[in-house]
């Protein structure tokens, strides 16, 4: 069942202390991903979450670099597109750009100009949220394109660091699914 499989995936992902600066439990998902079969399992699961967000989805955004990793198998299985937010001084041609801050430092994240069409329904996808400044910032960028973001998905949620609260306080009612909590 679900939720026994998700336990599983749970001890697979590597808590890596101080990283990548001190303070810092890293959750590494290399540890579950190498396996083959996990790996089939996880993207199945997040198939099934994208599934049940219930709206067509025309866009599935992934953002750099982790969201890489998962966002194109669940474009697929969507019949959607995949579309890159990527770090700052990456991607070609017109681009907007948007600042943040996330749990450990800051970034700019950048997208092009003509990848989201306006009123485009947009799936936004990352493998973790923290403290949620990364996935605010893509959330800007989709609005910014005039894109339609029906919602964001995660494989893991660190709940403590609050991300999701801060992300729907400014993107109000935008539905979250999330896989393994820590
Ligand atoms: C990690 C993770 C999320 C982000 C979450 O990415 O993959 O994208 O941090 O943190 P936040 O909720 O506090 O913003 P990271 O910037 O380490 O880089 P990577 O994906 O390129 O490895
Ligand atoms: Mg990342």
């Amino acid at each position: 069942n679900r939720e026994e499989t998700i336990k599983q995936l749970k001890e697979q992902i590597r808590e890596v202390p101080d990283f990548p600066i001190k303070g810092i439990a890293f959750q590494d998902i290399f540890s579950l991903l190498k396996s083959p079969v996990l790996l089939k399992t996880v993207i199945n699961l997040l198939i099934e979450d994208a599934k049940s967000f219930g709206t067509n989805v025309d866009i599935v955004l992934g953002l750099d670099a982790r969201g890489f990793l998962i966002g194109p198998s669940v474009a697929m299985a969507l019949n959607a597109g995949f579309v890159p937010v990527r770090k700052g001084g990456k991607l070609p041609g017109d681009t907007i750009s948007h600042s943040f801050e996330k749990e450990y430092g800051k970034d700019v994240f950048e997208i092009q100009k003509d990848s989201i069409e306006k009123g485009q329904n947009v799936l936004i996808i990352d493998d973790l949220i923290a403290t949620g400044g990364t996935m605010l910032a893509a959330c800007e960028l989709v609005k910014a394109l005039g894109g339609n973001l029906i919602g964001c998905q995660l494989m893991i949620e660190l709940p403590s660091l609050k991300g999701i609260e801060r992300v729907t306080k400014v993107f109000k009612g935008i539905p979250f699914k999330v896989l393994i909590n820590y």
